[in-house]
């Protein structure tokens, strides 16, 4: 059986039924129901009851008057009213309806509400990084199972797609003369989406030779501007990651000692092969061994990084990427085991995008061929052309795999180092349980990037042999101070 509770948070009884409606009766809070034998519900009151209540205790008939008449209802709490009132077809005002508009209607208003749960979650993790409760590593978990459920809802929205395709070509002819020039190119949510996560401006692909914002106006407008302002998760991501621990710590700087080992193992590796007895095999692994040596001396080379950012064919800083290296290299360290799942978690994301720009694409063509989009794109061509690496926002992390070496070129951890990655780092004040989200409030993310770094009581590169009092991040009290104290040895 499944039950209804109905339940007002200062009243005392609880009010079962079950899904058919037949009641089973007022329970008190503090008690357990159990409906089955698999099955105990615990009734509680989220607060005490007034004496007033406890009066009404006395007064069962008027108890349940003033219950039903502040019950929340299933309809208005979901607002269906609104909801399920929202599907006005075009074709019907055209006094022509056509059966499938409704289905297409549904599966856009669809996505544009999972749009809003994504927008909601990203949120809520920009907020953790921006306020710098990333810092205390327990916050870690909630940031990741956030991000893999936004992950979980761009697979449905993916999926999703197969649905609209049952729609035939011809169907939608029937009724897409009668959307000029409306188009999911002027979603809102889906901007937003793309300029939180951090898709930068000038890599965009030029829409009609226009720009994308050419089609929002008055207070669209100013978000879509606010989320061009606003820190990014790429931008947060990028601060969180030169923060690595580990990355210069006392006798040991990690992409010196890392720059050393590869180079001398490709000498050696080098040397082995001009010996080899087979002339053909030899210039091969040659060949093969130039070619690393030479993505190395790129890799190593922060000028030749510079460049790669300015054509954007890399994000992070320079910093930022030795940091993502990093904990690649190290992710069996406790330490890095969450971050690095991070990591994994925003190339699922951006893969998830590239799949639903493929699919939308393909949609596209197959519905409409290469006529031109009701936005008045190219349609297919535009299209095809946003599936690319210059859409992928975390692009760097994907290549992260050209500088894998093999395990026995990873320098060792010292065992200062390997003992600081063994535990996470916790400090209270950086906390924050489900309660204390209220707190963390969007609106200061409108700050500048560069704002934020002096507004948040970031630590800079944190020394093994220190340690450092945070502070209060929520007040802002004492911000950017840090009190560095001697580890016990
Ligand atoms: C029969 C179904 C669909 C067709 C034929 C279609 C067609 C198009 C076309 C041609 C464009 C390019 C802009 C233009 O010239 O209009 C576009 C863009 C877009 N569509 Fe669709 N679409 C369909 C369904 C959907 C659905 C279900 C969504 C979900 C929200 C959606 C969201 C978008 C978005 C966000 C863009 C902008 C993409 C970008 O600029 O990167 N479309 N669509």
């Amino acid at each position: 059986m499944v039950c209804c509770l109905s339940y007002h948070s200062s009243y005392r009884w609880s009010y079962f039924s079950d899904l058919e409606g037949r009641s089973c009766g007022q329970q008190p809070h503090g008690s357990q129901v159990r409906t089955q034998p698999w099955c105990v519900i615990h009734i509680c009151s989220l607060t005490e009851p007034s004496n007033d209540e406890e009066e009404n205790e006395s007064q069962p008939q008027n108890h349940v008057d003033k219950t039903k008449k502040e019950d929340i209802i299933y309809s208005e709490y979901l607002q269906l009213n609104k909801i399920l009132h929202a599907q006005v077809l075009e074709s019907s005002k055209h006094n022509n309806p056509v059966h499938d508009e409704h289905l297409f209607i549904i599966t856009h208003q669809a996505y544009e509400l999972w749009f809003k749960q994504i927008l909601w979650e990203l949120d809520s993790v920009r907020s953790i990084f921006f306020h710098g409760q990333i810092r205390d590593e327990r916050n870690m978990l909630k940031v990741i199972s956030r991000m893999n459920r936004v992950n979980q809802i761009m697979h449905l929205l993916v999926d999703q797609f197969s649905i609209l395709e049952t729609m035939t070509p011809l169907d939608f002819y029937d009724f897409r003369h009668m959307l000029m020039p409306a188009s999911g190119f002027q979603s809102l949510q889906f901007r937003l989406l793309e300029n939180k996560i951090g898709m930068p401006e000038y890599l965009r692909i030029p829409y009609n030779r226009r720009n994308y914002q050419h089609c929002f106006h008055g207070e669209q407008l100013k978000q879509l501007n606010a989320s061009k302002t606003e820190p990014t998760i790429l931008n947060l991501l990028q601060e969180w990651l030169e923060r690595t621990p580990g990355l210069e710590a006392p006798g040991f700087k990690f992409w010196e000692r890392l720059n050393e080992s590869i180079f001398m193992n490709l000498k050696q590796k080098t040397s082995h092969a001009q010996h080899h007895p087979n002339s053909e095999m030899r210039e091969d692994l040659l060949a093969e061994l130039q070619s690393k040596a030479d993505t190395f001396v790129a890799l190593f080379d922060e000028k030749v990084h510079e460049q790669m950012m300015c054509k954007g064919a890399r994000r992070l800083s320079y910093k930022a990427l030795q940091g993502a290296l990093m904990i690649y290299f190290y992710r069996d360290e406790p330490r890095f085991q969450v971050p690095f799942q991070l990591l994994n978690s925003l190339m699922e994301l951006d893969t998830l995008f590239s799949k639903w720009r493929y699919t939308h694409a393909c949609m596209v063509q197959r519905m409409i061929g290469c006529k031109s989009g009701t936005g008045g794109s190219s349609g297919y061509q535009y299209l095809r052309s946003t599936v690319s690496d210059r859409y992928k926002v975390f692009v760097d992390l994907f290549n992260l795999a050209n500088f894998l070496v093999p395990r026995t070129w990873i320098p060792q951890l010292p065992p200062i180092v390997q003992r600081s990655l063994a535990k996470a780092d916790c400090c209270d004040s950086c906390y924050c349980s489900s309660a204390d989200e209220s707190d963390t409030s969007l609106d200061s993310l409108s700050l500048s990037c560069e704002d934020s770094r002096q507004a948040r009581c970031l630590p800079r590169v944190i020394p093994e042999h220190v340690h450092v009092k945070l502070t209060n991040c929520s007040t802002g009290e004492g911000a950017g101070q840090e009190i560095a104290v001697k580890k016990d040895p």
